[in-house]
């Protein structure tokens, strides 16, 4: 297995080194930031996304923000180091992993009242390249946990881009697709295009490529038909934000995808780490659902295909009910129902 698979983000040197997935599969270029604000501009226009990986970059924003924060005064620079975390936490809204994230950052300033400055910018630098570190070694438990609901020579669906992409490396959902294809390669993926910022077709199709992994691109409305015939044994997608009862956001279009599954028998699973469990909300009516652009719905790759004046919706996300979900692949195992006992015991270990 190679140890690093296509991470998206990395920090050098004092830079925070983001690959620019708008350009993929089409060109592989970095941006390189150092200040929190082009990181979290680059989050909100989408050079970096998926929820861990915005939970990484926040990370890396906040070991940038501790930079730049010139003083010797622990309260000054705590004043100034939160306004910087508020910033990051409201870059983009659906996505747990960024307040989690966050939070991680500010309690070390929390937690250390009398620390040097010098000493406090390298322990969150430390932290936020242990955030990092610690999600591809999570990512990878992941696989290996996932494993037991993949059957011989699987076909599976797969939405949006769960991806190494998604990720500080390795993936989520693709994570498992990658341990299911290296323990069975008779496994093979369909990727949904995934309307309207197409992560299907242009991500999760470039990287299961990249790694050998016989995949198909489909577009999100041949699902149901897919399934009828019996040409989908199994589903595997990402999560955003996962409440306690088990509901799940992610990308727009997943819940379809999810009732068409249960419509037709197919096992639906998210694999997701714990980061992305927010047990603050009972149930999915409260996760924050990111509206974007509308533009992005009447426009293809720039170039415009609805009559000027149209009104366009866009939402980024939608909830999965629990009801749907089959089961919740995590580091610590495979989730099932019901979620609110299973998670709650999965956060405690
Ligand atoms: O809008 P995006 O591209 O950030 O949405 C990404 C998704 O919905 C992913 O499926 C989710 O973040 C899981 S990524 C491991």
């Amino acid at each position: 297995m190679p140890d690093q698979w296509m991470p998206p983000i990395k920090w050098d040197d004092g830079l925070v080194e983001i690959l620019d997935q708008r350009l993929l599969p089409h060109k592989e270029k970095f941006l390189s930031c150092s200040t929190p604000e082009q990181v979290i501009s680059a989050i909100k226009k989408m050079a970096i996304r998926g929820a861990p990986a915005i939970g990484v970059a926040g990370a890396l924003a906040l070991a940038l923000g501790a930079r730049s924060i010139l003083t010797d005064d622990p309260g000054e620079f705590r004043q100034k180091f939160s306004k910087i975390c508020g910033k990051v936490k409201n870059a983009r809204p659906t996505g747990a992993n960024l307040g989690w994230a966050v939070e991680r950052l500010y309690s070390i300033v929390i937690e250390n009242p009398r620390a040097p400055i010098p000493q406090l910018r390298g322990l969150i630098l430390a932290e936020a390249k242990a955030i990092l570190a610690e999600d591809v070694a999570v990512n990878v438990r992941m696989g290996q946990r996932g494993l037991e609901v993949v059957p011989k020579g699987a076909k599976i669906l797969t939405y949006c881009n769960a991806g190494a992409l998604a990720t500080a490396d390795y993936g989520t959902a693709v994570g498992v697709i990658r341990a299911a294809f290296a323990a069975d390669p008779s496994v093979s993926a369909y990727s949904c295009e995934t309307r309207p910022f197409l992560q299907g077709a242009r991500l999760t199709v470039f990287e299961l490529m990249r790694a050998g992994i016989p995949v198909t691109l489909i577009t999100d409305n041949a699902v149901g038909s897919l399934m009828s015939r019996g040409m989908i044994d199994l589903v595997i997608v990402g999560a955003d934000r996962i409440a306690a009862n088990g509901d799940t956001a992610n990308k727009i279009g997943t819940y379809m995808v999810a009732v068409l599954a249960w419509t037709h028998n197919v096992p639906f699973y998210i694999a997701a780490p714990r980061s992305t469990i927010d047990q603050s909300l009972e149930d999915g009516a409260g996760i924050p659902i990111e509206q974007r652009d509308p533009d992005e719905v009447t426009n293809l790759n720039g170039k415009r295909i609805a009559p000027l004046g149209v009104k366009a919706l866009n939402p980024a996300f939608d909830v999965t009910p629990g009801k749907y979900i089959s089961g919740i692949i995590t580091e610590v195992g495979v989730l099932r129902k019901p979620f609110t006992k299973t998670i709650r015991k999965a956060l405690q270990q």
